[in-house]
């Protein structure tokens, strides 16, 4: 077979010579390019993204596999999403560096490519960018953190923030406790060691069978993560030899098994957005109707923070996915491809669970519905999801008045007002946070209570709105309401005093507004001045589609395969 980076390496004329010897500065000798399949490694390392910091490591292991396989490894950067420093949100720029990935592999020598991620958005943004040139690829997660340990008991990394800053607004714990948690939450290499995005994206890359099995949940410095690196390093130039592409891994039963997963493991509602702009990518109808048609009657089975109460270690030495997808059952499409070759139900099979206390048995699970519940009403024509088992039962069906936050500058300024004019049977609503409005759909959805009401012991409220939240957060949260209110939906025309009313066992959120009214208020809305007149901020603006969608640039949806005829010189 005759390997696309022949097309570099492989002529004896003025081109060959000039792709070979400046590669040559490097110390490389020439067998390395007489014919062997080239091995992009595309690495997210950064400083600035804390979870990915260890992935020159990883990326050393993955060459190791190549070199043992008889491939030629050459690692690569893209630009890195650190969770926690980029403003106004990482999400801005996954469609950014997801072109960045797709470009980076179509322009250079690679036959194909070990994808290294780990902090959230990482994830997707390699998925999307590889999957739109369809090669043979891999992707290793960098690994969840080792548990934070604070006071004699184990804290999880983004929804103990969440908990102890209510505490302290609450009176409830002291600022000098809260800032030495600081330093017991995130102590080693890795990403979030709840059932965060990041845990979710991992157990999503497993489940739609694009990484090697037990990739969810090998803690980052486990010894075991470095030998799947290298695992891995050997396969994907098996891959190339089989000419095993994405496409053939990324197909519609992949993205159906990843679905129940992600109930399965009480995953994020990120994962929704993520799905859907991958599965666009490579060509397979996906919708919000399946995430609710797929989720609905999928047990959570997974015993971790926020729906829960362990940690991703616990989860790995549990038995950690392939027990769940053996626990699954029929629920998976066990015929479904994977990476190393074999279906995912030869995978699992046989996989255990050894602590029942961590992963529950399908008869007895966690949460009955641990899917995503996608809703629909005037509210929310193109949908919105809410995550039941992160939820409070009582509050699953709820009428409530609006106490309606305009922005979230807006909310900031007023919600721990004393005299702002709420109780807990509220509807807390923000708007302007979505795709366009923010930009970027932030996560933000999760607005905190006000003070006086978590005073009040009262830990949970109705909130709405067109933001996201993060995948370590709690609450019953109505979130990605689409359209935005900054597409003009019609979450811009909820007033003060407006009632809406949840019900999430009929899929239903609706504004007890008569449309005459809201046709009145529709004539009186202006759309709000775009973010920037330049640069990225613009084109995102101008193209970014809704979150029912994918929030994708409209332009990146599908694939342009990896040809390019021109050389460059
Ligand atoms: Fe990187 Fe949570 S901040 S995974």
């Amino acid at each position: 077979m005759k390997l696309r980076s022949a097309k570099w390496f492989g002529s004896k004329d003025r081109d060959g010579f000039i792709h070979r010897s400046w590669m040559k500065n490097q110390g490389r000798p020439d067998h390395l390019f007489d014919g062997r399949p080239v091995i992009g490694i595309c690495n997210t390392w950064s400083e600035l993204t804390p979870c990915n910091s260890h992935f020159r490591v990883i990326a050393d292991h993955v060459k190791r596999g190549v070199y043992e396989a008889g491939g030629f490894p050459l690692e690569f950067p893209v630009m890195s999403m650190g969770e926690t420093l980029m403003r106004p949100t990482a999400m801005l720029f996954r469609n950014l560096v997801s072109m960045d990935v797709e470009e980076s592999i179509r322009a250079n020598p690679i036959d194909a490519v070990v994808l290294l991620a780990g902090c959230d958005k990482t994830t997707p943004a390699l998925l999307m960018g590889a999957a739109s040139c369809d090669i043979p690829a891999i992707m290793i997660s960098g690994g969840p953190m080792l548990n934070g340990k604070f006071q004699g008991r184990d804290i999880g990394s983004g929804t103990d923030v969440w908990r102890f800053s209510e505490e302290v607004r609450a009176g409830l714990m002291s600022e000098c406790d809260f800032l030495e948690a600081e330093s017991c939450m995130n102590r080693s290499a890795g990403h979030c060691m709840t059932m965060g995005t990041a845990s979710t994206m991992a157990s999503v890359v497993e489940a739609l069978g694009i990484g090697l099995p037990t990739n969810a949940a090998i803690p980052a410095v486990d010894a075991r993560r470095y030998a799947l690196a290298h695992m891995a390093g050997q396969r994907i130039v098996e891959m190339v030899n089989e000419d095993l592409q994405m496409s053939k891994i990324l197909t519609k039963k992949a993205f159906e098994n990843a679905i129940r997963v992600v109930g399965a493991i009480g995953g994020s509602t990120n994962a929704v957005i993520h799905l859907l702009a991958i599965a666009a990518r490579v060509g397979v109808d996906l919708t919000l109707d399946d995430w609710d048609r797929l989720g609905r009657g999928v047990p959570c089975l997974v015993n971790l923070m926020p729906s829960g109460k362990y940690l991703m270690e616990d989860f790995y030495y549990a038995g950690g996915l392939p027990a769940v997808i053996e626990d699954l059952g029929d629920l998976i499409h066990r015929d479904a491809l994977t990476v190393n070759g074999k279906t995912i139900g030869e995978n699992v099979a046989g996989a255990r669970c050894y602590n029942r206390e961590v992963i529950k048995h399908r008869a007895e699970p966690l949460t009955k519905e641990g899917g995503i519940a996608v809703l629909r009403g005037n509210l929310c024509p193109n949908g919105a999801v809410l995550k039941p088992s992160a939820a409070t039962p009582e509050l699953m069906k709820h009428r409530g008045r609006a106490v309606v936050f305009e922005t979230i500058e807006d909310f900031h300024a007023r919600v721990d007002d004393p005299n702002l004019d709420i109780d807990e049977s509220c509807v807390m609503v923000l708007k302007n946070c979505g795709p366009k409005g923010y930009p970027g759909m932030p996560e933000v959805g999760n607005m905190p209570l006000p003070q006086k009401i978590l005073k009040r012991g009262i830990t949970d409220m109705v909130r709405i709105s067109d933001a996201r939240m993060s995948g370590t957060a709690y609450g019953t949260v109505a979130l990605h309401i689409s359209p935005e209110a900054a597409a003009g939906g019609v979450l811009a025309l909820v007033q003060n005093g407006d009632e809406i009313e949840l019900d999430v066992e009929e899929r239903r959120l609706q504004l007890a507004v008569d449309d005459a009214e809201l046709s009145r208020r529709r004539s009186e809305w202006k759309p709000p001045t775009p973010p920037a007149d330049r640069g990225y901020y613009k084109l995102y603006y101008e193209h970014v589609m809704q979150a029912d969608r994918g929030a994708d640039l409209d332009f990146l949806v599908g694939g342009s395969g990896v040809q390019v005829t021109r050389e460059s010189h």
